[in-house]
């Protein structure tokens, strides 16, 4: 038995296209920064006396309930493939708890799929460094999970099935910013990311994202490193916008936004022109993260609560990666 807990993390550059479905190889490398306060804490114990896997969640303010249909079948599959290097066929016991809305636009899976591969590795006795780990938790089919694993502000390598794992490029005290996700819209989405990692090729525009993607790293990476709130937050939101841009030019189409969305995006863009330095970046939903200083955050969060667009805002700085729990 083990119970981990790992964080939910937004990317600055976007994980948005894979190019190898069986080991989740994507097209580009990405770059993300974990969430302090978006948490999955998952225990997991196998019993010799299961006669099958059992997999209770219970999401934030939900009563708990039995997952079924496609989640459960993730679950099982990744189960199966780490009992697979343990040797072993025990069934498991999995519960797992979320600190957050699963309809905020926060990506519960990264969160779940890291803290799952923590807890059943360290269960099933496989002492697996970092690196194995991360790349455990993007074959779990939610790709973006490789980055929940290091801690803090985190890069996802794109390379092959040894070469694409995530590792840590700053710890979280490394700077004070904060991510405060406006939410506009708690339906559920109707295209997961799933489908449309498969469909990106399909749009015109892919080239182009792929073209400017490494200076945009190379230019993230050293924002990161220098504190740098403008040049991350310019180059977060062009890597964003390339995202959306050929999401709503594949075939077929994915439009993510909707009218919040843009009210958060012109409204945002508007305090920067009056000195209040912030920037949008957007995943595969309506909702809008928004990235200022942490010195900034309750003007910011007052500003964004105060847009009749806005239900309500949840805020993070940045957090640790996944770790065992005692
Ligand atoms: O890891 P997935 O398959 O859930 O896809 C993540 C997609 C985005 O959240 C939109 C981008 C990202 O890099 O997190």
């Amino acid at each position: 038995m083990a119970t981990a807990i790992a964080p939910a993390n937004i990317a600055f550059i976007k994980y948005w296209g894979m190019r190898d479905e069986a080991s989740i190889l994507p097209y580009n490398g990405s770059i993300s920064m974990n969430l302090d306060t978006c948490l999955t804490t998952t225990t997991v114990i196998f019993d010799p006396l299961l006669k099958d896997d059992t997999i209770t969640l219970t999401l934030y303010g939900q009563h708990p309930h039995e997952a079924t249909g496609r989640a459960r079948e993730r679950v099982v599959t990744h189960l199966d493939r780490l009992r697979g290097l343990a040797g072993v066929t025990t069934r498991a016991n999995v519960t797992s708890v979320n600190t957050f809305p699963s309809d905020a636009g926060i990506a519960s899976s990264a969160a779940a799929f890291a803290a799952l591969t923590l807890a059943a590795t360290a269960a099933l006795g496989l002492n697996c460094d970092e690196r194995e780990l991360s790349r455990l938790a993007r074959r779990s089919g939610s790709g973006s999970a490789s980055r929940s694993i290091p801690t803090g502000f985190v890069e996802w390598y794109n390379g092959d099935d040894i070469s694409s794992f995530a590792e840590s490029i700053a710890p979280p005290d490394h700077w004070n910013l904060a991510d405060i996700v406006a939410v506009v819209d708690t339906e559920a989405k109707k295209i997961g990311s799933a489908e449309n990692h498969l469909l990106v090729t399909s749009s015109p525009y892919f080239d182009t994202r792929m073209a400017g993607i490494e200076q945009r790293l190379a230019d993230t990476r050293t924002a990161i490193a220098r504190r740098d709130l403008t040049l991350l937050g310019t180059t977060m939101e062009a890597d964003a916008v390339s995202m959306h841009v050929v999401c709503m030019t594949q075939t077929p189409p994915s439009f993510y936004w909707n009218a919040g969305t843009m009210a958060v995006i012109h409204a945002v863009r508007s305090w920067r022109d009056e000195g209040l330095e912030s920037y949008f970046t957007i995943d595969a939903g309506p909702n809008v993260h928004v990235i200022c200083a942490d010195t900034q955050r309750a003007e910011v969060q007052r500003r964004l609560e105060a847009l009749p667009e806005v239900q309500f805002t949840l805020a993070n700085g940045a957090g640790q990666g996944a770790r065992l729990s005692i």
